[in-house]
């Protein structure tokens, strides 16, 4: 596959979009990008007391590896420097050029289908409610050995949301051509089923 072709997965925390993302990429064959790791790398930056314009001018390929990227302090940071325009605006032309790179993308976040790929041929909103939103992250960060509990992560997985959904700049929400899934009421695989199934119908038209 030569001409690019994008997937784009948007959604709020925790809804998913990294696993149906992975499952994606892997089924037809496309690189993936997690967005999300972008900002949550500037925040790990921040928290250590750097400027985070400038932390996101600067970023390289070493900080998406840093091991401590996925806490719940790094998650509210990343969020918090997302508000500012002058780091969305750094960020902007890798994530632009990885979306069109040939043999084609997936890359999940907040504003891809919006912002940086406004001309993705597929466009997902993963979503589901905040409570088995907050469960699932709950079940994550305890399998990963974090000391948390379930009214912690709710919060934090609100207090995200709307700093997300408010701001002015490439706000959380759908694209007008975006299809849904709710996977409030879906299990991993049949979350994963129904993107590709999103995807193969796109793929034929
Ligand atoms: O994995 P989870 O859904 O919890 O979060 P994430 O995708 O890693 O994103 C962390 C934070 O980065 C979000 O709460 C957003 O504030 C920000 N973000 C963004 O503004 N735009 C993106 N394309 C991706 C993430």
């Amino acid at each position: 596959m030569m001409s690019p072709f994008t997937v784009a997965i948007d959604g709020p925390a925790a809804a998913g979009k990294g696993t149906i993302s992975k499952a994606v990429a892997a089924h037809f064959d496309l690189a993936h990008l997690d967005t999300g790791l972008l900002y949550r790398a500037v925040g790990a930056r921040m928290l250590q007391g750097e400027d985070p314009i400038a932390a996101a001018q600067n970023l390289v390929a070493g900080d998406l590896e840093n091991t401590d990227l996925r806490t719940a302090a790094v998650a509210q940071a990343a969020s918090k420097v997302a508000v500012i325009p002058e780091v969305r605006a750094a960020l902007l032309d890798f994530q632009r050029a990885f979306a069109r790179r040939s043999g084609g993308a997936v890359l999940d976040g907040r504003d891809i289908g919006t912002v940086i790929c406004p001309q993705a041929e597929v466009k997902l909103f993963v979503t589901a409610s905040a409570e088995v939103r907050a469960q699932r992250r709950l079940a994550e960060l305890v399998a990963n050995g974090f000391d948390t509990d379930f009214d912690t992560v709710l919060s934090d997985v609100k207090t995200r949301d709307d700093r997300d959904m408010t701001r002015a700049d490439a706000p959380l929400r759908p694209a007008e051509d975006a299809v849904v899934i709710d996977t409030s009421e879906l299990d991993v695989q049949a979350a994963i089923a129904a993107a590709i199934e999103a995807v193969s119908a796109r793929k034929a038209t």
